[in-house]
C-alpha cells in the first residue's frame, strides 16, 4: 500500500553533511521526497514530538539533543513506506545495526542515531501534522 511516512535526519548527520547521501538512499529505494526542509526544532516542538517518551529516563537528553543544532525534516513516500524507510535505517542502537543500513552506516551512538522515522502510519500523519501542518500537499 502506498503510504506516507516523516524522517528527520539529525543534527549529528547535519552536521557531518549527510543529509543529501541520506535522502538519495530512499529515492534510490523507490521513495518519493513529497517536502523536505531544514530547521532548528523548537523545544515545545521536540516535547510533543517525543511526547510518548515523557517518562523515560532519556527524555529530556533526546529533547535537548534534537533541539542542538539544524536537522533535515522529510516526507517520502512510496509503497509500505513506514516499515520499507524503518529497513534502510536499520534498528534504534548503531551497535545492532548491520552495515548497508543508514545507522549501521552512520550512526555514532544510540543518543546519536543520525535518523528518525516514523514508527506506525498513525505516528507518521501525527508528526507529519505537526511538522508541516495540515495541508502538506
Ligand atoms: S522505547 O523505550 O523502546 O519506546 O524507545 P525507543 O523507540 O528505543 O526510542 C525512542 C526515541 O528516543 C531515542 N533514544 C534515546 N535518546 C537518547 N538516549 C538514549 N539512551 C535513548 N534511547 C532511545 C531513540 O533514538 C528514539 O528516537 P527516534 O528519533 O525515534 O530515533
Amino acid at each position: 500500500m502506498r503510504e506516507r511516512t516523516l524522517i528527520i535526519v539529525k543534527p549529528d548527520g547535519v552536521e557531518r553533511g549527510l543529509s543529501d547521501q541520506i535522502l538519495e538512499r530512499f529515492t534510490a529505494n523507490g521513495f518519493t521526497v513529497v517536502q523536505r526542509k531544514e530547521m532548528t526544532i523548537p523545544r515545545s516542538l521536540a516535547e510533543q514530538h517525543y511526547a510518548e517518551h515523557v517518562n523515560k529516563p532519556f527524555f529530556p537528553s533526546v529533547v535537548n539533543y534534537m533541539t542542538s543544532g539544524p536537522v533535515v525534516v522529510a516526507i517520502l513516500e512510496g509503497e509500505d513506506a513506514v516499515a520499507r524507510a524503518r529497513a534502510l535505517m536499520g534498528p534504534t542502537d548503531p551497535a545492532k545495526a548491520t552495515p548497508g543500513t543508514i545507522r549501521g552506516d552512520f550512526g555514532e551512538s544510540i543518543d546519536r542515531n543520525t535518523i528518525h522515522g516514523s514508527d506506525s502510519a498513525e505516528s507518521a500523519q501525527r508528526e507529519i501534522h505537526l511538522f508541516f501542518g495540515e495541508n502538506p500537499n
